[in-house]
Parts: structure tokens; sequence; C-alpha cells
């Protein structure tokens, strides 16, 4: 790290030497560093001043009147060709937030997903090939989170290459800080696909109500409008994939390169501990921007009206303040809050889904089925991702 002098007096350090790279590839290390030397950091390469603390993480996502999330300067509102409801904020956020809400509402979950996920992780599981070494990322975690969400969301006729394809050029165009024309390209594409698939749905899903989320917002008394229906259903599908895929896997990793945990896991059936702690270790969601719309003082650092700030969740699940021994993946920790599914009026809205389809429902599936699964190599697994995070693969021997 290489910070420099402060330029302007009150203003936070300015940092010169990290990398989106480095971010990328080994971001826990420089966030160690960071929390430490200057938790409050203009890191210039992400043109974003950097939020490190759990404290001023929480802080921001839940003072939104401060924090805006409407940041012209996100390439999300381009990738996406709307403005959806992450990037709004007040009564206009909350009444597109509630149109979909009744698909998430617990008794719905309850009764309705999970027993379809129920279904869909027996069956996923049922084809994976006993005593060989595979990579479950690509055959389990991905195709799982994508047959979920495309049954949660209305949309069963999309195939699982359809929803993970779309979900990436999604991500991918959000990402794209460079404004390079090829992301968007790929992400115009899956508008295309995507809007004439949503038009398909839309006789079925109002001649037959249903619980999924585009039946729920076609048929709601005083439906939100139609672009915005449709803006939300790839909010979902650009979030609602590679998070639960990601968190799989990372919980996964976790469990099987500390076998004792695993053991006593299986035993006790602490699998919800073991999801816990899996995205606490690996925030899914690594970072979120926010607009700031006054000057404000964090830590005696002044942000001026306009900066854009990151809370860095990543960072806020493993300080200090709070974990003792943070960088340890340890399922029987002492319990407190972690930030995996954000704060304030934009948490996750498909965080009792993803506690169930993972916790509760495929990691008993997949234990049950293959109880002495190993991990043959973990120096194997690759990891990446500064916005997102998690494995890329993911060889286990199956037994
Ligand atoms: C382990 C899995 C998941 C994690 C860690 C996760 C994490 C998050 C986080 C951190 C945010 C807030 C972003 C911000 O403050 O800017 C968020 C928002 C959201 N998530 Fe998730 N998510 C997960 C799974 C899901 C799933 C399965 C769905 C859909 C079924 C979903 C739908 C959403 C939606 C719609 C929002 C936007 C909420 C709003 O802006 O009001 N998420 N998620």
């Amino acid at each position: 790290m290489n910070i420099a002098s402060r330029i302007a007096p009150g203003l936070a350090p300015l940092d010169t030497g990290i990398t989106l790279d480095a971010l990328d590839r080994a971001p826990y290390p420089i966030y160690r560093r960071v929390r430490r030397d200057a938790p409050v950091l203009r890191v210039q390469a992400a043109r974003r001043t950097f939020l490190t603390r759990a404290e001023d993480c929480k802080y921001v996502k839940d003072r939104p009147e401060l924090f805006s999330s409407d940041d012209p300067e996100t390439p999300m509102k381009r990738a996406f060709r709307a403005h959806t409801l992450m990037r709004k904020d007040g009564a206009e956020h909350r009444r597109e937030r509630m149109a979909m809400a009744p698909a998430f509402n617990p008794k719905v979950i309850q009764s309705v997903w999970v027993p379809k996920y129920t279904e869909i992780a027996k069956d996923y599981v049922s084809r994976l090939p006993r005593g060989e070494t595979v990579d479950l990322y690509r055959l389990l975690a991905g195709p799982y989170a994508a047959r979920g969400l495309a049954v949660l969301l209305g949309l069963e006729e999309a195939t699982d290459d359809q929803m993970q394809g779309w979900s990436q050029a999604l991500i991918d165009g959000s990402g794209n800080f460079g404004w390079r024309p090829e992301p968007f390209a790929v992400s115009d594409r899956a508008n295309v696909e995507m809007d004439a698939l949503f038009h398909r749905l839309h006789d079925r899903h109002v001649a037959d109500p249903n619980p999924s989320a585009l039946s729920v917002m076609l048929t709601a008394e005083d439906p939100i409008p139609l672009s915005q229906i449709h803006a939300n259903l790839k909010v979902a599908i650009g979030g609602g994939i590679n998070e639960p895929r990601d968190a799989l896997c990372t919980i996964l990793f976790g469990l099987l390169s500390n076998p004792d945990q695993m053991v006593q896991v299986a035993r006790d059936g602490d699998w919800d501990r073991a999801f816990e702690e899996g995205v606490r270790w690996v925030a899914p969601i690594q970072a979120s921007s926010r607009l700031v719309t006054e000057d404000v003082e964090i830590r005696g650092c002044l942000i001026p009206k306009g900066d854009t700030v990151m809370t860095i969740q990543a960072s806020a699940n493993r300080d200090e303040d709070i974990w003792e021994n943070g960088e340890v993946f340890d399922v029987y920790r002492d319990r407190a809050p972690h930030q995996a599914f954000g704060n304030g009026p934009h948490f996750c809205q498909g965080t009792h889904v993803a506690r169930r389809a993972i916790g509760q429902v495929m990691l008993p599936i997949l234990f049950d089925r293959f109880p002495r699964m190993t991990l043959p190599d973990p120096d194997a697994v690759t990891w990446r991702g500064f916005g997102f995070r998690g494995p890329i693969n993911l060889p286990v021997t199956l037994n």
C-alpha cells in the first residue's frame, strides 16, 4: 500500500498503490492492512473512498438520505438498460421492492420454495458420479442456483445455461467501469433475450396467478410499470445466481478443508451455522457503492458531497473489533452479526431463500449422499473477485 500524504486537509488519505487486479486476486491481506492503517481510504484505482470497518459500513447503509444508491457513475443503468430498484432511494425504491415481496414471504418460502428447491437439489445431486473427482462449481453450484432462481422468478422455460449466461452478462456490464463497448454488447444481447422471454410468459402468469416473482408483480392490485417489473427481475437474475453459487462453493471449501468442523457439523446438523460462517468468511458481494449527498465526516475524514464511497463488506466481516481471528473459517466461533447481506433499505431481498436453499436444503442433501467427500487439493482451487468473490472451480472427490 502506498498512502500519499493528505492532499487537502481533512480529506481521507489517498492510495495510489492498490490495483484492481490485486483486489481481484487477493483482497484480504490488503483489507487487513487498510483496516489497521487507514480505514477510510481514497483508492485511486477504484476512484472511490473505501470504508473497511464494520461500524462505518453499517453506518452508511443505514443512512440512505446521506448515502444514496442512485449513483450516476455506475455502469449498472447502462448494462440493465433500466433504472432498477437497486439504484433507487426512498418511496420509489420501497414501492418497487414491495412489488416483489410476496414472492419472498417467509410462509411462501417455507411452503412453496423449500419443497421446490429440495426437488431440484435431489435431482441435481443424484446426477453426480460417485467415486470421481468433479468440479462442483460447474456441475452443481451454478446449475442449482440457476434452476432454483428460474422457478422462483417464474421463468422455468429458461435453461440453466441461459440463466447463468444472462446473469454473467449483467454482472460484467455493471462492473464495466472502463465503459468498454464489448461487455455492453453482450449485456444488450442478454437484455433482448430476457425481454423476449418475459413477454412470452405474461399471459401464462396472468391467467394462472402463482407465487413466482413475475406473477405476483403482474397480478398486483396496483402494479408497478412493466418496464420496472422487467428491470427488477433482471436485478434478481444478476444478483440471485452467482451469490448462492459462490456461497455454496465457499462453504464446501471451508468444510472440506477443515475436516474436524465437517465431522461436527454433519453430526450435529449445524448446516445453518456453516452457511452463516461461509458468507461471513468470504462475502459473495464484497463491496457496494453509495453516492454521498452532503459533506460528511467519518473517522475524522471529510468525504465531500458527490464522492462515491464503497462499503467493503468483505472487510467488515473480518473486522478485529467484532471477530477474533476473522481470517479463519470457524463454524463454531462466537456468533455476531455479519454484513454479507448488507444493511438498511437495500438489505438483500433473497436472504431467507438463500439461507434455506443452501443451509437447509443443498448441504444436508449433498453430504447425505456423499458423506466422505474430500477436497484432494485445496491449492487447486482458484479464488477470484473484487466486487463479487468466490472459488471459480471446486474439484471434489465424491464418496
Ligand atoms: C448467499 C446469497 C446472497 C448474498 C450474499 C446476497 C447479497 C446481497 C447484498 C449484499 C445486497 C445489497 C447490495 C447493496 O446494498 O447495494 C443484495 C441485494 C439484493 N439481493 Fe441478494 N444476495 C444473495 C442471494 C440473493 C438471491 C437468491 C436473490 C433472489 C432470489 C437475491 C436478490 C436480491 C435483490 C432483489 C437485492 C436488491 C434489494 C434492494 O435493492 O432493495 N439475493 N444481495
